[in-house]
């Protein structure tokens, strides 16, 4: 596998019949959003939402973009941080959408990562009952996973992602420049996602970034080619699987043990999503190598050394602060997951490039794993 050389931006489909669009992919793209969006939607005016962070790099030239293609717009920012996929954040974004006249022929276009993308998609699925919108992605984690599937959501005080609707986007366009912004620590976090779809489908994929990886964090065409490479992953799985009842599940690999974490952490900063992820894709590789004997334990050290590798963590000890016992930490993976007599659904792995989905995981099994684990610290 070899990446492109720079130029043309990549373009990935994602193949929903009438609700179809295009992932374009490439950097310095966003001069292009208003031409882009002018030519999907003649006449239609924009509302932009983003969050504080975000607007202060790149709300103008957003802005900008849109004027020179005579594409009328508004826009409105949130505060950054997951505390916005509120619903009195959801409100007053729905209340700015309105005030801003955006009719059912007009769109709305979410420039920001994942928080900003959940709750611009689920404005854009209820306001005027529904309206079209465009995600600019400008983080790693929003490039190849959160803008692309049409998953919209805010949280409950249940539980996160709750409260939603699946609402696809009319056009994804990921500048590959936006993220030259973002703190390294969120950068590496969205490395995550992306090192997923290399274990869970995509052997050779996982081979070219544990060569090319240093250049996808530069920025240079690995980077470009790393996400056009997950979006094809990401596209090809929402085709089969559009309301995961079956195949979307895979993506899922490491969340079960990566959520509990996140969770135990209080979803604060002292674990990010994806560094959950990374943790809880260790763990499954590892439980599914010593615990079911699914494959050889030194290949599942090599998936684990390339997280390990580019910072990520991939142990238990690797999370600073203090961690639940381990009843806790098995009651918030049945919070996540349903225990069906005994028995919970893992995405586990034959190898990497090889995950299925296995409904008959022992929860005593798993709890023996995560004690050993526990001991470790
Ligand atoms: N819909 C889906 O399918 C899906 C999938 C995965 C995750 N998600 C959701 O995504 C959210 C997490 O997304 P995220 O990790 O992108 O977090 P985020 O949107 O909170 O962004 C992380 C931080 O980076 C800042 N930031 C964003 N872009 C920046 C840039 N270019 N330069 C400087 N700072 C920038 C943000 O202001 C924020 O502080 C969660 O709410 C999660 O539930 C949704
Ligand atoms: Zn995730």
């Amino acid at each position: 596998m070899t990446a492109p050389v720079r130029g043309d931006p990549t373009i990935v489909k994602v193949a929903l019949g009438t609700r179809s669009y295009d992932i374009v992919i490439g950097r310095g793209l966003l001069a292009s959003l208003g031409a882009r969006i002018a030519a999907l939607r003649p006449g239609a005016k924009a509302v932009i939402v983003t969050d504080d962070n975000v607007a202060r790099y790149h709300l103008e030239p957003a802005e900008a973009a849109l004027r020179h293609a005579g594409v009328a717009s508004s826009r409105v920012s949130v505060p950054a941080g997951e505390a916005s996929k509120s619903y009195r954040v959801f409100e007053q974004v729905c209340e700015a959408v309105v005030a801003s006249r955006i009719e059912r022929g007009d769109l709305a276009i979410a420039l920001g990562g994942g928080v900003v993308g959940d709750l611009t998609g689920f404005v854009a699925a209820v306001v005027r009952r529904g309206v079209d919108y465009v995600q600019v992605p400008t983080t790693l984690l929003a490039d190849v996973d959160s803008s692309v599937g049409g998953k919209t959501a805010i949280d409950s005080a249940h539980g996160k992602n709750l409260i939603g609707a699946f609402h696809q986007p009319i056009l994804v366009l990921a500048d590959t420049a936006l993220l030259d912004t973002l703190p390294e620590r969120e950068f590496r976090a969205g490395y995550a996602e992306l090192v997923k779809y290399g274990l869970l489908g995509d052997a050779d994929f996982f081979s070219w970034l544990e060569s090319n990886w240093r250049d996808v964090f530069a920025g240079g065409p690995a980077r470009e080619h790393a996400i056009a490479e997950s979006c094809r992953a990401k596209a090809a799985i929402v085709a089969r699987d559009e309301r995961e009842t079956g195949d979307r599940a895979l993506l899922n690999l490491g969340h079960t043990f990566g959520h509990a974490l996140e969770a135990a952490c209080g979803f604060s900063d002292r674990l990010l999503h994806g560094e959950a992820i990374s943790a809880g894709m260790a763990l499954a590789f590892e439980f599914s190598a010593r615990r079911q004997g699914l494959l050889p334990m030194a290949e599942a050290q090599r998936a684990i050394r390339h997280l390990a590798e580019v910072g990520l963590p991939t142990r238990i000890k690797d999370i600073p602060g203090p961690l639940p016992a381990v009843d806790q930490l098995m009651d918030l993976i049945a919070q996540d997951k349903k225990v069906k007599r005994g028995m919970l659904t893992f995405i586990l792995v034959r190898g990497i490039g090889s995950a299925f989905i296995e409904a008959g995981v022992d929860a005593r099994e798993v709890r023996v794993f995560l004690s050993e684990k526990l001991a470790e610290r």
